[in-house]
């Protein structure tokens, strides 16, 4: 019998309307659209003002624009992951909710959490579902309201994040396509660098800790930034040797949005031309879980089946990686 591999076979997304710019960043913070664009590539973010929605809203929405564009009956998908950072609520999975309300009513569901890796692992944990031959449609869907734990005086972090959400179907194939190879890793010392401290189980929300924004994401944006230009770089060139790719092999670069400057080196550390690079920092900042989907709906209509694209991630945790993953249709519009 061949070998069943996972292939992604369908793309969604969904950013939310409102368009926070630099310039309304300059009327906020102490900072200025030269430095935020020449230090992260980020010219403006989406942010999702709708009162009472959260996370769900978001992914929502990309798993139905997956749904629409597909032809999906949704009572097909067999389990929905939202990769998150920012679920709805404490207990009671975002995932759930999001299966009831896309009418996935023969799916079971469940959140998973690795911070700005939360995609990338997911893809890991749906992939090795449908190898296994136990199920044949998995919805995965990155998304978070980045907005709900970022402090919009903290010029440090505020100008980095987006709310945003993707989604991509993944089906078995008995084909040379879909996930290849992965190499995940992570650090648990990097957890000081990168948090957000309060409202879990070892830090209690206090009414003190809410008055000093104790329940915002904080980071040492330097020490996170040096690991994620060596981690995820590392990661890329261990998974290009493993597979025998080079330059020319490879047809894209899908890395996590965070900062251009850590995109740019991860490419020049795989010597890989600039338009094989995806990009769309400049647009939607860093939405955490929501990078890669995001980039993977961007850039659909320009893949072709068999190209060979690269992800790599690194975020808070540390939790970083590289997925080597061979493109399985050409786009129909
Ligand atoms: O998603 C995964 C996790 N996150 C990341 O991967 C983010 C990684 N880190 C970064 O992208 C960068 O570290 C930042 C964009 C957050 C900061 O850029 P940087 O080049 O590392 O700046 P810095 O923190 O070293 O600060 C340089 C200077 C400082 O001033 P002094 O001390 O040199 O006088 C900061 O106070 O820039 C100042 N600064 C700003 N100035 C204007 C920091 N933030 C701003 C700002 N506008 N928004």
């Amino acid at each position: 019998m061949s070998k069943i591999s996972a292939a992604i076979t369908a793309v969604g997304a969904y950013v939310p309307e409102f368009v926070l710019t630099n310039q309304i960043l300059e009327t906020m913070v102490d900072t200025n659209d030269e430095w935020i664009t020449t230090r992260t590539g980020i010219k403006e973010r989406r942010i999702l003002k709708k009162e009472g929605a959260g996370t769900s809203y978001l992914a929502i929405k990309a798993a139905q624009n997956l749904i629409d564009k597909k032809g999906l009956d949704p009572k097909d998908i067999e389990l929905v992951i939202v990769a998150t950072a920012t679920p709805d609520m404490k207990a009671a999975s975002t995932a759930s909710y999001t299966a009831s309300e896309i009418g996935a009513i023969n799916a079971f569901a469940f959140d998973m959490d690795a911070a700005c890796s939360s995609f990338l692992y997911g893809m890991s944990v749906a992939a090795s579902y449908i190898e296994s031959g136990r199920y044949k449609n998995i919805l995965l869907i990155g998304a978070d309201k980045m907005s709900s734990i970022v402090n919009y005086k903290d010029r440090a972090t505020c100008i980095i994040f987006g709310d945003g959400a993707g989604a991509v179907l993944f089906e078995p194939t008995t084909e040379n396509l879909g996930l290849k190879d992965e190499y995940l890793r992570s650090d648990g010392t990097g957890r000081d660098f990168l948090q957000a401290t309060y409202g879990g189980s070892s830090n209690a929300l206090t009414p003190e800790v809410l008055e000093k924004g104790g329940h915002y994401a904080f980071q040492e944006g330097r020490t996170v930034f040096k690991n994620a230009v060596f981690n995820m770089a590392d990661a890329a060139v261990k998974i290009l040797e493993r597979n025998n790719l080079d330059k020319d092999s490879v047809d894209w670069l899908a890395a996590h949005q965070a900062n251009k400057r850590i995109i740019d080196a991860t490419a020049q550390r795989i010597d890989l031309a600039d338009e094989k690079v995806m990009i769309n920092i400049h647009k939607y900042g860093n939405t955490t879980s929501a990078t890669l989907p995001l980039l993977i709906a961007d850039y659909e209509s320009q893949l072709k089946k068999g190209d060979n694209i690269i992800f790599a991630a690194f975020g808070g945790g540390f939790n970083w990686g590289a997925i080597y993953l061979k493109w399985a249709y050409n786009y129909k519009n």
